[in-house]
């Protein structure tokens, strides 16, 4: 048997299974049964991406098979296989939607099977980060469960997003692992129909944030190959449908690793064969060219990224320290050379051990930086990411800032040795490593007695904090010279710029103007570059020469003008990775903003994946715009349309987080009392109706307003 008799063999079978479950359900429900994915805007995503055509019942449903029928070409040429693994993912695709007829729910934990768009916007950021460095599809079930175990560890332990189909995830659940998009090893489901759900988050990853013509075959398949640092690896035995699924992997530029030795082809950086599963990681990097930040902690537990999402319930924690009750804090604290003893790790108070199961502690910690290119602005940027560091810890859990952190040890941390020092050395290796362009020294001291944590906290802690907020009061797009731009996304979003300011951060929700000014101190010709602001066209709209001038450069071309404060004419563009976006809202002569976690209704008909899909990849679109959950509460909201007065609409979660700042710029721009009493939400409208009787009701200033089109 050749490769091409078994892609074609393989191929044949899986359409000849959905020909036959089409047509078992077109005659069980009748034709005109509608089919979806829940939670996405992109219909079966696959099939549209590859062919920009939306499939709705089963009737569509028939007649895309065949559309698939004319992919399945029998010439023994490379493109007929890749071309007819395609097809086979697409039928994978079919079979799968038929278990979501009527609103099933066909998976349980811990698989998940379809992923939903806002699963892969927030996947977003890690992955041009590199925080996320790469994608692996693991297929079948490994020779031993030990086996099976240790490669995913070893791609968790690297920070790689671990998908997991087949009897892998029976291995992994019998090792008594943790499984969830939280500690980055998915489960999609035991049928190999399930890896079509990985590949519907490259393929909507394109065009979310690649702005990739659904239809535009090639263009999709490039941008797969270039952008999405997925691989596969499939263990033996392989059938002739895991054959012809791994032709459509490597038609995406996907490289697949198997151990399967009897009847294969090898395809030099595409179809590899590697018999020994403990060197399948080393491999896998290497075909995809997948480089690991190495960072070495001497601590007793694991530390990686892929844990910044675990959760430590009550019942698994040894102690946990809140700074809600007890005094705590967490602080950077730039010193001169001389007071820094770099590497010193210092505890003043008890560790771990003297602490009673269960109990609550009080922590505070002091990093001391010394740097010749340290600013005391840099404090605050060092100081958010102490969140991260300390998650990353395996058993380990962190939530809060400033004074208000709270931290939970596990049982399982402790009894591999964890100690409060070792929270030390991981603030310390990880600040060291990351910001070692402005850090030469550093020192960590950890204060757990409850009397130094009060002083610290009252005495040292507080009064930094306020006069960092005071800093940041005056911090206003006037008050500076300089804007920035960030690029960081151009990894998946090519034409794609943020313009970032004091009073606009990046849409992510991750870039403020001070991050991206010690980005740019930390990494001069990185992703954040200095825009001056000496031009200005009009102040209005937020218009300068200088920042279209940017723009054009690093969008190469692909952007003229941008405006900073206008969502009508030339507003920023959006890359995917939003944390909220908002679209007008033409009865009220208002704006909805919807945040990503909202799964429901908004009163513009859409819910929020399919307000994020009229946006994204770079491209402006008049009328909508991504952006951070922080900017809504700005004086420079949509102030060419009138601002913040402009708001109608907010999912209550997202009204509650905003409401404290908000409230504080109506009063000051308008002297409106509790302008988010005015502002409808999910319980109070869906429709656009009832939105504008309740606005109606409280008198909402936009009612009031020029209509925005
Ligand atoms: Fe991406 Fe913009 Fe955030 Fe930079 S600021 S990471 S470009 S969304
Ligand atoms: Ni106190
Ligand atoms: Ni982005």
């Amino acid at each position: 048997m050749t490769l091409f008799d078994r892609v074609f063999g393989g191929n044949d079978a899986v359409y000849g299974l959905t020909e036959g479950a089409i047509d078992g359900a077109i005659a069980q429900y009748g034709e005109d049964k509608a089919v979806s994915f829940p939670n996405t805007a992109y219909s079966l995503p696959c099939y549209y991406a590859v062919t920009g055509t939306k499939v709705t019942t089963l009737k569509e449903l028939k007649e895309a098979l065949g559309v698939v029928k004319t992919l399945m070409t029998r010439e023994k040429r490379l493109n007929d296989a890749f071309m007819s693994g395609v097809a086979t993912a697409l039928c994978a695709e079919f079979i799968e939607v038929l278990k979501y007829i009527d609103g099933a729910t066909p998976y349980e934990e811990p698989c998940y099977g379809h992923l939903a768009d806002a699963v892969i916007r927030e996947l977003g950021v890690p992955l041009v980060t590199g925080d996320i460095p790469g994608v692996a599809v693991i297929l079948g079930a490994a020779p031993t469960t030990e086996e099976g175990v240790a490669l995913v560890k070893s791609y968790q332990a690297q920070g790689i997003l671990v998908t997991l189909v087949g009897g892998i995830i029976d291995q992994v659940a019998e090792a008594g692992m943790k499984t969830g998009a939280n500690v980055r090893v998915i489960p999609l489901g035991k049928d190999v129909t399930a890896v079509i759900h990985v590949v519907s988050v490259a393929l909507r990853a394109a065009l979310i944030f690649g702005n990739v013509k659904p239809g535009d075959a090639g263009t999709l398949m490039k941008y797969t190959m270039d952008r999405v640092p997925a691989f596969v690896n499939a263990f033996k035995p392989l059938d002739d449908v895991i054959v012809a699924c791994g032709a459509g992997a490597i038609a995406l530029g996907f490289p697949v690793v198997t151990n399967e030795t009897e009847n294969i082809f090898r395809v030099p950086k595409s179809l590899i064969v590697q018999e020994d599963v403990s060197k399948f990681n080393a491999t896998s990097l290497e075909a995809r060219d997948i480089k690991i930040k190495i960072t070495n902690i001497d601590i007793p537990v694991a530390f990686a990224s892929a844990f910044e999402g675990e959760i430590i319930r009550r019942k698994d924690m040894q102690v946990e320290f809140d700074g809600s009750r007890v005094d705590c804090a967490e602080l950077v604290q730039t010193c001169d050379a001389s007071e820094v003893e770099d590497h010193k790790i210092t505890v003043v108070g008890p560790e771990v051990d003297d602490m009673e199961l269960g109990s609550k502690n009080s922590i505070a910690y002091v990093v001391k930086v010394a740097g010749k290119n340290m600013q005391p602005d840099f404090e605050p940027v060092i100081e958010r990411k102490f969140h991260n560091y300390i998650n990353c810890i395996e058993g380990v859990y962190h939530t809060g800032q400033r004074d208000m952190q709270r931290i939970r040890i596990s049982i399982d941390a402790f009894n591999a040795g964890f100690k409060i020092k070792h929270i030390g050395e991981v603030l310390y290796a990880s600040v060291k490593n990351e910001f070692d362009a402005v850090v030469d020294k550093c020192e960590v001291v950890i204060y757990t007695d409850p009397a130094e944590c009060t002083r610290v906290r009252h005495e040292v802690a507080i009064p930094i904090f306020d006069k960092r907020d005071e800093r940041l009061d005056t911090l206003t797009d006037e008050s500076v010279d300089v804007y920035y731009s960030c690029i960081l996304c151009q990894a998946f979003s090519p034409s794609h710029v943020c313009v970032v300011t004091p009073e606009r951060l990046g849409l992510c929700g991750a870039v403020s103007w001070l991050d991206a000014k010690a980005t740019h101190q930390l990494d001069p010709n990185g992703p954040c570059q200095v825009i001056t602001k000496e031009r200005p066209i009009d102040e209005n709209l937020g218009s300068y020469e200088d920042v279209d001038e940017a723009v054009q450069k690093f969008s190469q071309g692909a952007l003229e003008h941008v405006t900073l404060y206008s969502i009508m004419q030339d507003p920023m563009t959006s890359c995917g990775c939003f944390e909220c976006i908002c679209g007008i809202e033409p009865f009220s002569n208002g704006v909805v903003i919807a945040n990503r976690e909202y799964a429901g209704m908004t009163p513009l008909g859409m819910t929020f994946p399919e307000m994020a899909s009229m946006t994204g990849g770079g491209v402006q679109t008049p009328g909508f715009m991504g952006h951070g959950k922080h900017f809504i509460s700005s004086k420079k909201f949509m102030k060419a349309e009138g601002g913040i007065e402009r708001i109608v609409w907010m999912p209550k979660e997202l009204k509650e987080f905003v409401a404290e700042r908000l409230n504080k710029t109506a009063q000051e721009l308008y002297g409106i009392e509790n302008f988010t009493d005015m502002i409808g939400d999910e319980t109070v409208a869906e429709d656009p109706e009832t939105l504008v009787a309740f606005l109606t009701e409280k008198g909402h200033p936009a009612l009031g307003m020029d209509p925005m089109m």
